[in-house]
C-alpha cells in the first residue's frame, strides 16, 4: 500500500492488515474531525491563532474571502492533523519502551541516571531547564534511540530530478530509501555497535554529555523529522519522571526471551517484542 500506492485500492485492501489499518485510520480521522470542529465554533477570528487548526483556520477564511480556499480545504487539514498523530505518538512511545527495556536489562545504568536525577532536582518536577546538568541521561536517550534504530530506513523518498550521488546515477522518480541503520551500525563510528554503551556519548575527559554528528534517529535535511524538537522534549520529560519514581526489571519470562524481544518484529517502525516489565515504586 505504501510501497506500490499505484495498486487499485480495492486489491491493497484484501490485505487482513491493510482493513485492520484502514479501520483505525477511519477512527483517529473521525475523532480529528471532532476535535477540529471543536476548535472552530470556539475559536475568535480577530485574536492570535493558538495552535495549528487555528493557524490553518485563519489562512481558509482569508483565501476564502478573496476567491478561493485552494488546496486549504477540510480534507487536507484533517488529514495533516492525523499525519501529526501518526508521526507522532507510536514514534516516541515506541523510543520510550525501548529505553524502560534497556533500563531493565542494565539495571547499571538504570542505577547511575537515577543518582543523577535525584542528586540534580529530587523529587520536584522536572523541566527541560535541567536537561544540561543530566549528561548520563542524555547519553543513555542517545544510545537507546542509536540501538533501537526505531525508523531505520527512514521514509521513502522520490527524485524529482536526476542527480549523482558519489558517481552513481539516479534518475528522476526513483524511490530513496536512506539507511539511518546502517550509519548507527557502522563500527567506525560507533564502536561495537551491538553492544548497548550509553558511556560512548560521554566525553572521557570532562565526564559530561558529548553530542555525536552520527546519530540521525530524526534523518537529514529539509525533510527531516518535523517532530524533532517535540519528541526529544517528550523523551526527556517523560523519562526523568519514571525514573525518578520507579525502578524498571525484566520478568523471568523477558530475561529468557532476551533475544528475541531486542530483535522485535519487522516493520517500518523497529519495535521491540512483546513483554512485561515489573515496575518498582521507588521509595520517597
Ligand atoms: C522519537 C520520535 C521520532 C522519531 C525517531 C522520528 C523519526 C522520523 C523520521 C526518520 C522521519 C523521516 C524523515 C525523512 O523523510 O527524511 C520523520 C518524518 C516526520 N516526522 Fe518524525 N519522528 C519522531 C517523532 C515525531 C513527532 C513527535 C512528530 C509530530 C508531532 C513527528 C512528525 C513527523 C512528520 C510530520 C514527518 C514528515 C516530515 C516531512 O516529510 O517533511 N515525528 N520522523
Amino acid at each position: 500500500m505504501f510501497f506500490f500506492p499505484q495498486l487499485p485500492a480495492w486489491l491493497t485492501a484484501l490485505a487482513p492488515s491493510t482493513g485492520r489499518y484502514l479501520q483505525s485510520e477511519k477512527w483517529i480521522m473521525d475523532h480529528c474531525r471532532e476535535k477540529i470542529q471543536a476548535i472552530d465554533r470556539n475559536y475568535d477570528e480577530s485574536s492570535e491563532p493558538s495552535c495549528f487548526v487555528e493557524a490553518y483556520l485563519q489562512e481558509q477564511r482569508l483565501r476564502q474571502s478573496s476567491g478561493g480556499v485552494g488546496s486549504f480545504d477540510n480534507l487536507q487539514l484533517v488529514r495533516t492533523v492525523l499525519d501529526l498523530y501518526l508521526a507522532g505518538s507510536e514514534t516516541t512511545a515506541t523510543t520510550l519502551r525501548w529505553a524502560l527495556l534497556y533500563c531493565s536489562f542494565h539495571p547499571e545504568y538504570q542505577e547511575a541516571c537515577h543518582a543523577e536525577i535525584a542528586a540534580s532536582i529530587g523529587l520536584r518536577e522536572v523541566s527541560m531547564k535541567d536537561k544540561r546538568g543530566l549528561h548520563k541521561v542524555q547519553a543513555f536517550l542517545d544510545e537507546t534511540q542509536r540501538i533501537a534504530n526505531l525508523v531505520p530506513m527512514s521514509v521513502e523518498h522520490r527524485v524529482s530530478e536526476a542527480v549523482e550521488l558519489d558517481g552513481l546515477p539516479i534518475s528522476p522518480d526513483s524511490l530513496v530509501l536512506p539507511n539511518l541503520y546502517s550509519v548507527h551500525m557502522d563500527p567506525e563510528l560507533f564502536s561495537e555497535p551491538h553492544e548497548f554503551k550509553p558511556d560512548r556519548f560521554i566525553d572521557p575527559e570532562t565526564g559530561t554529555y558529548k553530542a555525536s554528528e552520527y546519530l540521525i534517529p530524526f534523518s537529514l535535511g529539509k525533510r527531516a523529522c518535523l517532530g524533532e524538537t517535540l519528541a526529544r522534549m517528550e523523551l526527556f520529560i517523560f523519562f526523568v519522571t519514571l525514573l525518578q519514581k520507579f525502578r524498571f526489571e525484566p520478568t523471568e519470562d523477558c530475561r529468557l526471551r532476551r533475544d528475541e524481544i531486542l530483535l522485535g518484529p519487522d516493520g517500518v517502525v523497529r519495535a521491540p517484542g512483546d513483554h512485561s516489565l515489573v515496575v518498582h515504586k521507588r521509595r520517597l
